[in-house]
C-alpha cells in the first residue's frame, strides 16, 4: 500500500447555495487525483458528502467540479498539478443549481441540448445501406472535431455569458448543434439553425474562449459557434431562417 507523503488542507463546499466550505485534512499521495481526495473524505471523514462520478477514466463526464476556482474533470486532474501549495478548494460547478454539496442539477444544461436540436434526425432505416462519408471532407472534419464531447459541462461552468444571461444555450449545446450541422446524413439542418440563431443562441457568444481553453477533451466550442454564426447568416440570406 502507498504511504502518504504529507497532508493536504482540503476545503469542500457543503450544502446548497448559500452554503459554506468545511476543512478536511487529507493524506497526500503521489499520483493522487482530485476525485481520489473527494472519495477519501467521503469514505473516511464525512460519509454524508454528496458528489458524482462513474467511470473514473474521463469518459462519462459526471465528475466535473470547481477546483481552486476553475472548472475541471476531477478524475483526470492530478492534485500535484492544481494544488496551491498543499491547499485544495473544491466546490460544485458554477452556472448550475446545487442539489447538495458537490452535486449540481444538470437538467437545464441538457434541456439546452434539446433546445438546440442536439439530436440526430435521419431519413434512413436500418434496412438501408451504410452512408459513406469521406473522412477527409470538410464537413466530416468539422463533425469529428466536436463529436468526442462527454457532456461534462466544464465549458458551460466557465462561460461568462451563461453567468450573465442564463437563457444562453451555452458552448456544449452549440458545439453539438454544429457537429450535427456538419453530419451530411442529418436532415434537420435549417430547423437546427433556426433553433440556435435566436437571441439566446450562437450570436450571444462574445468569443472570449474560456470554453475552448478549459475543455478537457480539447474540443473548441468557440470555433463551432463561429461556424454556426456563419451558417445561420448564410441561411438568413437564403431566406431559410
Ligand atoms: S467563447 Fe462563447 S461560449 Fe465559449 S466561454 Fe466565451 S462566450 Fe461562452
Ligand atoms: S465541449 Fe468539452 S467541456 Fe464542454 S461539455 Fe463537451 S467535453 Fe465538456
Ligand atoms: S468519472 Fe467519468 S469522466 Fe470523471
Amino acid at each position: 500500500m502507498e504511504t502518504a507523503t504529507s497532508s493536504l488542507a482540503v476545503k469542500i463546499w457543503r450544502g446548497p447555495r448559500p452554503g459554506g466550505f468545511v476543512a478536511y485534512p487529507v493524506p497526500r499521495h503521489a499520483s493522487q487525483t482530485v476525485l481520489d481526495v473527494v472519495t477519501c473524505v467521503q469514505r473516511h471523514l464525512e460519509p454524508a458528502l454528496a458528489y458524482r462520478f462513474a467511470c473514473r477514466v474521463g469518459m462519462c463526464g459526471s465528475c466535473a467540479m470547481t477546483v481552486n476556482g476553475r472548472a475541471r474533470w476531477t478524475c483526470r486532474t492530478h492534485v500535484a498539478g492544481v494544488a496551491d501549495g498543499n491547499v485544495l478548494e473544491i466546490a460544485p460547478l458554477a452556472n448550475l443549481p446545487v442539489v447538495k454539496d458537490l452535486v449540481t442539477d444538470m437538467r437545464e444544461f441538457f434541456d439546452k441540448w434539446a433546445r438546440a436540436r442536439g439530436r440526430f434526425s435521419g431519413a434512413h432505416s436500418r434496412h438501408d445501406d451504410f452512408a459513406r462519408v469521406d473522412p477527409a471532407s470538410p464537413a466530416r472534419r468539422n463533425a469529428d472535431a466536436g463529436i468526442e464531447c462527454i457532456g461534462c459541462a466544464v465549458c458551460y461552468a466557465s462561460c461568462d455569458v451563461v453567468a450573465w444571461r442564463p437563457s444562453f444555450l451555452g458552448p456544449a449545446a452549440l458545439n453539438r448543434a454544429w457537429t450535427l450541422h456538419n453530419d451530411v446524413r442529418d436532415t434537420a439542418h435549417d430547423a437546427r439553425l433556426r433553433a440556435v440563431a435566436g437571441d439566446a443562441g450562437c450570436h450571444a457568444c462574445h468569443t472570449q474562449g474560456s470554453c475552448t481553453e478549459r475543455c478537457p477533451k480539447h474540443i473548441a466550442p468557440t470555433a463551432a459557434i463561429a461556424g454556426l454564426k456563419r451558417a445561420s447568416a448564410g441561411a438568413a440570406v437564403r431566406g431559410k431562417l
